[in-house]
């Protein structure tokens, strides 16, 4: 078991509905020693690509994205969600669906900050059915930047993002996969990897 996968083991907890809480550690309360640790290992994972940008979407991916970006020495810029159709010509724009709270999000960002030549890492806390991840997509072909990897914190593997990302030939990388949660047990089974 990994650093992260031994986290989430102790101290993430499993709600009805396959949706674990992580908020003591990731994703409202940070640990930041932890933060550290996630960013060296994606900068770890991803060290071979010549990464000019981490790329992210509010809210929760951004502070995991600075670690990532402290690491390989580059600007994190995050995706704004949106809720106005925004026809502003300097934004880059793609429209983002959320499964789980039922509603689309415009997300923007502006064109001052992704270009033709940036090299990007996508990052975000985590991968469910992979809409979010579809949109900072999008968003980085629009700017005719190229998406060199993601890097995602904690995927369920039992939702359909994973194999809907791998489909496009990205490189994507997990820290750690859940395939399974039990909400009555708590207990949490991991992909090996
Ligand atoms: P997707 O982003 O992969 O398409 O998945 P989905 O639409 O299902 O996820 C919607 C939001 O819920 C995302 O955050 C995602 O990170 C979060 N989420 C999905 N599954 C879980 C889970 O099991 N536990 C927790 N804690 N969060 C989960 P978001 O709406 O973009 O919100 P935020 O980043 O502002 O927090």
């Amino acid at each position: 078991m990994n650093f992260l996968e031994e986290r989430i083991q102790k101290d993430g907890i499993v709600k009805p509905g396959n949706v674990l809480k992580v908020d003591s550690f990731l994703n409202h309360q940070m640990d930041i020693a932890l933060m550290e640790e996630i960013g060296r290992e994606f900068h770890r994972r991803f060290a071979d690509k010549p990464i000019t940008k981490v790329l992210t979407i509010e809210a929760s991916g951004i502070g995991i994205a600075c670690f990532a970006a402290r690491e390989f020495g580059v600007p994190m810029v995050f995706a704004k969600k949106s809720h106005s159709i925004n026809l502003d010509s300097e934004v880059y724009i793609a429209e983002v669906e959320s499964f789980t709270h039922k509603n689309k999000n415009n997300i923007i960002v502006s064109r001052k900050f992704l270009n033709a030549d940036d090299r990007i890492l996508i990052i975000d806390d985590f991968l469910a059915n992979g809409c979010a991840l579809q949109g900072l997509i999008a968003i980085s072909k629009a700017a005719g930047a190229s998406v060199e990897g993601i890097g995602i914190v904690i995927e369920k593997g039992f939702q359909v993002g994973g194999q809907i990302i791998r489909n496009l030939g990205v490189h994507l990388e997990s820290l750690a996969i859940i395939d399974a949660m039990d909400a009555e047990t708590g207990v949490i089974t991991f992909r090996e990897q």
